[in-house]
C-alpha cells in the first residue's frame, strides 16, 4: 500500500471525521483515489453562480466529493428569493405556479437523477439527487416528483414571492388588448394591455460541475425553467446528455439559455464527446453553438442574415482541470458572456468567447 503525503493525510483524516460534509453514499470514492497530486481542483458556474463555486470549492478543499460540493453551492441559489430563475422566487409559468426542473450526475459512480414540473418544493437539486441515491429510476416528474420529495421529507412551501408574481401578473396584464386582464390604467387610456412589443424571455438557470481533489467529476443544473411556459414545460436542465453530463474519464459539461434548442442538440454528451476527441472545454462548447445554429430549420427562430436568434450558453471542464465557455450570441441585448470559476485560488467572474456577435 502506498503511503501517504501529508496532504492527503490531513485529507483523509478530515474524510474520516466529517460525515457532515460528504455522504455515506460518496464516502469511498475520494478515499480510493487519494494517492495522486496532480489534480487540480476547478469548480465551474453560470455567471449567477459566484456564490456557488466559493461555496463547492470550500467543500472540496475540506476533502467533500464534488457532488455533494455543487449540490451545496447551487442550494444558496435555489433559496435566494433574488434569483428569479431557481428554486424560491424563481419565475412562474402562466398560470402562476412556479415548477422546478433539476438534474444532478455522479462522474464516479456514474450514476444521475432528476425531477422535472416539481411544484412546491425550493431544491428540486436535492430531490433529483435523491432519485439518484434511492430509487431505480433517474427521472421522476410532475405529481410522482412531489410526493416522492414529500415521502423523504421535504415540506411544502408557497415559492412564489411577491416580485415573481408582480412580473408574471405584468406579463399577463400585458398580453393582449382583447382579454380582461387590465393593467393599471386611466379611463381615457386607449389600447390597454397592448402587448409589450420588446419582450425578452428569460431562460435562467444555474449550471454547476466541479473536479475535486480525488480527480472526480460531477455535475447539477437547476432551474425555474422558461418564464411564463405552459404548465408541464420541461426544459433541457433535467434532461441528461442535453442540461448536464459528466465522464468521469473525460469532462463536465451543462449548459444554460433556450432548452428546446439544447433538447434537440443533446449538447451536453456532444460537448463531453468531443473534448475526449482532444477537443479544449472552449472549442467542445463553441462546437456546440455550430451545432445548434447549423441544425435550425425553423425560420422563426432565426434573424434576418438566417442565424439561430436566441441565446444558449455552455460550460465545461475536463479531467485536467481546463475549462471554457462559450455562447451562441453576446453585445447588445445580449450582454457579455459571462460564468463563474474557481481555480482553488479564487472565485471569480470570467468572460467566454460567442459564435456570433450583436
Ligand atoms: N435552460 C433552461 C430551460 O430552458 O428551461
Amino acid at each position: 500500500m502506498k503511503s501517504l503525503k501529508r496532504r492527503d493525510f490531513l485529507r483523509a483524516t478530515a474524510l474520516a471525521s466529517a460525515g457532515a460534509v460528504v455522504s455515506k453514499s460518496f464516502a469511498k470514492f475520494p478515499i480510493e483515489k487519494l494517492e495522486s497530486s496532480e489534480i487540480k481542483p476547478i469548480v465551474i458556474a453560470s455567471a449567477n453562480g459566484l456564490k456557488a463555486v466559493e461555496k463547492a470549492m470550500e467543500m472540496i478543499k475540506s476533502g467533500s466529493d464534488a457532488l455533494d460540493a455543487v449540490i451545496a453551492g447551487v442550494n444558496i441559489n435555489e433559496d435566494d428569493p433574488e434569483d428569479m430563475t431557481v428554486g424560491y422566487g424563481g419565475l412562474p409559468n402562466e398560470e402562476g405556479v412556479v415548477e422546478l426542473d433539476a438534474a444532478v450526475m455522479h462522474g464516479p459512480s456514474y450514476r444521475a437523477g432528476a425531477v422535472a414540473s416539481l411544484r412546491n418544493i425550493k431544491n428540486p437539486s436535492k430531490v433529483a439527487r435523491l432519485v439518484m441515491e434511492r430509487t431505480d429510476h433517474v427521472l421522476i416528474v410532475g405529481e410522482g416528483a412531489l410526493k416522492f420529495a414529500k415521502a423523504h421529507g421535504f415540506k411544502e412551501e408557497n415559492l412564489l414571492t411577491d416580485k415573481a408574481r408582480e412580473a408574471w401578473l405584468k406579463w399577463k396584464e400585458n398580453l393582449s388588448k382583447e382579454d380582461d386582464w387590465l393593467p393599471p390604467h386611466n379611463i381615457e387610456d386607449d389600447d390597454i394591455g397592448e402587448i409589450i412589443k420588446s419582450y425578452y424571455r428569460h431562460y435562467g438557470t444555474i449550471h454547476c460541475s466541479a473536479l475535486d481533489l480525488s480527480g472526480n467529476l460531477s455535475v447539477v443544473t437547476t432551474t425555474s425553467g422558461l418564464q411564463f411556459k405552459i404548465p408541464g414545460r420541461v426544459g433541457d436542465s433535467p434532461i441528461i446528455g442535453a442540461g448536464l453530463y459528466v465522464d468521469n474519464e473525460v469532462g463536465a459539461a451543462g449548459s444554460t439559455g433556450r432548452g428546446e434548442a439544447n433538447l434537440l442538440n443533446c449538447s451536453s454528451v456532444m460537448i463531453v464527446e468531443w473534448m475526449r476527441q482532444g477537443k479544449s472545454p472552449e472549442e467542445a462548447c463553441l462546437l456546440a453553438c455550430k451545432r445548434v445554429n447549423e441544425r435550425c430549420r425553423e425560420k422563426r427562430l432565426k434573424d434576418e442574415k438566417g442565424r439561430f436568434k436566441h441565446n444558449v450558453k455552455f460550460y465545461a471542464i475536463n479531467k485536467k482541470g481546463e475549462y471554457g465557455c462559450a455562447s451562441m450570441w453576446s453585445g447588445g441585448s445580449y450582454g457579455k458572456i459571462q460564468f463563474a470559476l474557481h481555480d482553488g485560488k479564487e472565485a471569480r467572474i470570467l468572460e467566454g468567447v460567442s459564435l456570433f456577435k450583436a
